[in-house]
């Protein structure tokens, strides 16, 4: 399951992270990334509905790879499974989670940014880290280094990524699929901005 999860990664290669402030936004949101090319949204625990948004797009969005981030503990693991997430995105190594997934056959993306974080994740049997925050840690630059190293392993840099620096990120064999907010930003949610939501995800996607 593992290998299936990182090839349908890669191959919608990038990860629209969302974060939303209401329920009513998750099926718009959606809607969009669906018909804008990028089909799979990592919808964040860092706002109250982010369980009930994860259920909505789940049972009501098929076509969407529906998973969970900012997940930083067991019971929020938990939930988002339950409410339908497909997979399970952290900003750090938790062990408890990543143990809990892999014993549940829950894919799951934890991050790490120095040698001895991915160390530890691929002694856990992990092929792909995500680097976050990728700008602040050095970006494309750590990554490379960290790839010559890590052979055969893979990362997905979020945080600072943009339609300025999608492509050259991309171009880097050792990065899997890139992640971010760009294409819905959460002030373009709130303002209810659905058109541009669509132009920057189909850009994203062309890239
Ligand atoms: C995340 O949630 O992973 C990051 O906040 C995304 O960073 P970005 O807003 O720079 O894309």
């Amino acid at each position: 399951y593992m290998d299936g999860f990182y090839e349908s990664v890669g191959k919608i290669g990038v990860v629209p992270v969302v974060v939303l402030d209401r329920v009513e936004d998750a099926l718009p949101v959606a809607d969009v990334l669906v018909r804008g090319g990028l089909p799979s949204a990592e919808v964040t625990f860092r706002t109250a509905c982010a369980a009930d948004a994860i259920r909505e797009m789940s049972e009501r969005c098929p076509e969407l790879m529906v998973g969970a981030g900012t997940v930083l503990t067991l019971e929020q693991a938990r939930r988002a499974v339950d409410a339908g997430a497909r997979y399970i995105v952290s900003p750090g190594y938790n062990m408890e989670v990543v143990d809990w997934c892999l014993e549940n056959e829950v894919p799951v993306l934890p991050a790490g940014v120095t040698p001895t974080e991915v160390t530890a994740l691929v002694n856990r049997g992990l092929e792909v880290t995500k680097f976050f925050p990728a700008a602040q840690y050095g970006g494309l630059g750590t990554i490379k280094a960290l790839a010559s190293v890590f052979v055969g392993h893979r990362f997905m840099p979020t945080g600072g990524v943009s339609a300025a620096n999608l492509r050259e990120y991309l171009e880097c064999p050792a990065i899997l699929a890139c992640g971010g907010t760009w294409m819905v930003k959460p002030d373009l949610i709130r303002a209810g901005e659905f058109e541009r939501m669509y132009e920057l995800t189909r850009e994203a996607a062309q890239t």
